[in-house]
C-alpha cells in the first residue's frame, strides 16, 4: 500500500525509485561501501529495506536511529544491545552459516552465547571488539563462498560512540565478503563522519558509490497521490492533490503522510495535517537545538531564514541585532554551514533556504 507510513518493504509498494534500487543491486556485486544519503523522508530507509529484501545477499541491518529513540540517545551500550540483537536474528535466520558463527564467536572475548542468542559485552573491561566480531562472520562468509551486506541506516548517528571511519576501512581493506552500505539524513555530517577526504583518516581515499535520493516532481507527485487514493478506493478532487504538492513539495515521506491521514480519517482539513506534520519536523529541529552549544544562535538564523531573510548579509545583520553586537564572519559562516552539515537549509545561488517547507512551517509557528 502506498500510503503506509512504515519505510516500504516490498518492490509492489515502492513507487519510483527503480533506477536507484537497479542501481543498489549493481553496486553491490563490485563497491566496497555504497551511501544513500538523502535529508529526512526522501525514502533512504525504504529503498535500502526493498533492496535488502530482495537481494540474494545474506544482511544484517541495524537502525541506528532506534537506538537514539529507544535510549534517549546514542551509547555504547545501546549499540552494542541492538547489534547482540541483530546478530542473534541473522543467526536464526541463516541457519547453515548461523550454526558455524556461533561455533567461532564462542572464543571471542567479550561474546557469550547462550543457544542461539548473541550478547556482546559493552562493559569497559571485557568489552567485545567489532572489528573481530566481523572478522568471524567474513571468516564464514568466505568458507560458504557468501557476501554479507552490513547496513547501518543513519550511521552518523554512531559518530560519537565508535571510531567509524577505522571501523568502515577495516571492512573495506580486509573483510572482503561484507559490504557495507551506510544511510544518513544529516547529508553533510555523514561526509564529517566519514572523514574521505582527511589525508589522516583511515577511510582517506575509498571509493564510496553514492546514491543520492531526490524529491519527485510535480508530475510524480501528483500520480503517486492519484495512485495512493486509488488504491484506498477514496475520492479526491485536481484541487486536494495540487495543494498537496504545493505544501510538501515533492517530499515523499510527506505525501505519503497526508494520503495516510487523509485516507485513515476521512477528513480533509489541510491545516491540521499541516500542524500534525509540522509538529513531528519540529520535534526534530527542538533535539537539534537542545543538544547544541549555539542553541540560541541557530534558533535566531532559523527563525530569521523562515520569515523570509534570506540573503547572507541580510541574516547576519538580523541575528547581530538580536544580540546587540557584531559577529564575525568566520563565525557566522560556520554556524551556517552546519545548518547545512545537518539538512535543514540549502544555500542556493545567494540565498539559503529550507530544504522543507514543512520544517519552515514549524521554525516559524511552532518554535
Ligand atoms: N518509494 C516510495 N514509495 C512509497 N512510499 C515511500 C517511498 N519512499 C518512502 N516512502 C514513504 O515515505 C516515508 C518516509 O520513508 P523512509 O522512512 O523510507 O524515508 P527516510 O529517508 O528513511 O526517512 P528518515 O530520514 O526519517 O529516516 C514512509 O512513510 C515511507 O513509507
Ligand atoms: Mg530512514
Amino acid at each position: 500500500m502506498l500510503f503506509d507510513i512504515a519505510p516500504k518493504t516490498k518492490r509492489e509498494d515502492l513507487y519510483d525509485f527503480e533506477h536507484e534500487l537497479g542501481e543498489l543491486h549493481r553496486s553491490i556485486e563490485h563497491s566496497r561501501l555504497i551511501a544513500i544519503l538523502a535529508p529526512r523522508r526522501y525514502g533512504k530507509s525504504s529503498l535500502l529495506k526493498v533492496f535488502l529484501g530482495e537481494t540474494r545477499h545474506l544482511h544484517i541491518f541495524l537502525d541506528l536511529r532506534k537506538i537514539v529513540i529507544d535510549y534517549g540517545r546514542a551509547s555504547i551500550r545501546a549499540f552494542y544491545e541492538c547489534l547482540s540483537d541483530e546478530l542473534t536474528g541473522f543467526i536464526c535466520k541463516y541457519e547453515n552459516i548461523g550454526d558455524k558463527l556461533v561455533k567461532a564467536l564462542k572464543h571471542v572475548k567479550g561474546v557469550s552465547i547462550s543457544g542461539f542468542s548473541v550478547s556482546l559485552s559493552w562493559s569497559r573491561k571485557s568489552r567485545a571488539n567489532i572489528a573481530t566480531l566481523f572478522e568471524k562472520v567474513n571468516e564464514i562468509a568466505e568458507k560458504h563462498n557468501v557476501k554479507v551486506i552490513l547496513a547501518l541506516d543513519e550511521v552518523q548517528e554512531l559518530r560519537n560512540i565508535i571510531n567509524v571511519p577505522m571501523l568502515l576501512a577495516y571492512i573495506y581493506d580486509n573483510l572482503r565478503n561484507i559490504v557495507t552500505i551506510i544511510t544518513g539524513s544529516e547529508v553533510g555530517l555523514v561526509y564529517d563522519v566519514l572523514k574521505l577526504e582527511d589525508p589522516e583518516s583511515p577511510l582517506y581515499g575509498r571509493v564510496v558509490k553514492e546514491i543520492r535520493l531526490r524529491k519527485l516532481s510535480y508530475t510524480e507527485a501528483y500520480e503517486f497521490l492519484r495512485m495512493g487514493f486509488k488504491q484506498l478506493n477514496v475520492e479526491f478532487s485536481e484541487e486536494l492533490l495540487d495543494k498537496i504538492i504545493s505544501e510538501v513539495d515533492g517530499i515523499i515521506g510527506w505525501l505519503t503522510y497526508y494520503g495516510w491521514f487523509i485516507t485513515q480519517h476521512r477528513a480533509i482539513d489541510i491545516e491540521e495535517i499541516k500542524r500534525k506534520a509540522a509538529t513531528q519536523a519540529a520535534v526534530e529541529i527542538k533535539r537539534f537545538l537542545e543538544r547544541s552549544r549555539s542553541r540560541e544562535r541557530y534558533y535566531n538564523i532559523l527563525k530569521a531564514i523562515s520569515s523570509g531573510i534570506k540573503r547572507w548579509s541580510d541574516i547576519k545583520r538580523f541575528l547581530e541585532a538580536k544580540e546587540g553586537m557584531e559577529i564575525d564572519d568566520s563565525t557566522f559562516n560556520k554556524l551556517l554551514k552546519t545548518l547545512i552539515k545537518f539538512s535543514f537549509v540549502r544555500k542556493a545561488d545567494e540565498n539559503y533556504a529550507f530544504n522543507d517547507p514543512l520544517l519552515e512551517y514549524a521554525v516559524k509557528y511552532l518554535l
